[in-house]
């Protein structure tokens, strides 16, 4: 069967008929928004990570029929936002990326982090990064990243 849906995506209205099971990583890549990456497809990697609503969400177990009238942040959005050009200006200094196929997975998540939590220390960044993983950095320019992010933001978490 298929329904009539309207997303939000990164500021922009998108009305389809999608088929119910069509997931919002499907939907999100079919209007050419292709920076949302999708790696294990059923909830594991994290790769997929967009915010929905405000909040992270895994688009590849997220169906679109779902989401119908949320609205979804992904990579190619957070336009004139300052916390995600600090973050994207931070990931860059820190190395935190190497292949790429994790960071905008990685950039939800920490924008998420930095967001929500006034003072994460190290050990909880790792903790809030738990669901996102990475085959090339190690984390530990991902955890850089985020911290010298927070510590810029006047929190306590110091880059190593
Ligand atoms: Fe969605 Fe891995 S592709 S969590
Ligand atoms: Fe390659 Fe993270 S940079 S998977």
């Amino acid at each position: 069967m298929t329904r009539a849906v309207e997303i939000v995506i990164n500021g922009e209205k998108v009305g389809a008929q999608v088929d119910d099971r069509l997931s919002l990583a499907d939907f999100i890549r079919g209007q050419g928004l292709t920076g949302t990456h999708v790696g294990c497809e059923h909830g594991v990697c994290g790769a997929c990570t967009i915010l929905l609503n405000g909040a992270p969400a895994r688009s590849c177990i997220t169906l679109a029929a779902a989401a119908d009238g949320y609205e979804v942040e992904t990579v190619e959005g957070y336009r004139d936002d300052p916390v995600m050009a600090l973050l994207r200006k931070c990931f860059t200094e820190n190395h935190a990326l190497q292949c790429g196929y994790c960071t905008p997975g990685m950039l939800a998540t920490a924008y998420d982090i930095v967001q929500r939590l006034q003072a994460p220390d190290r050990r909880r960044i790792r903790l809030e990064l738990g669901g996102n993983l990475c085959r090339c950095t190690g984390y530990v320019g991902i955890v850089n990243a985020i911290a010298q992010v927070i510590a810029e933001l006047g929190g306590p978490a110091t880059p190593a």
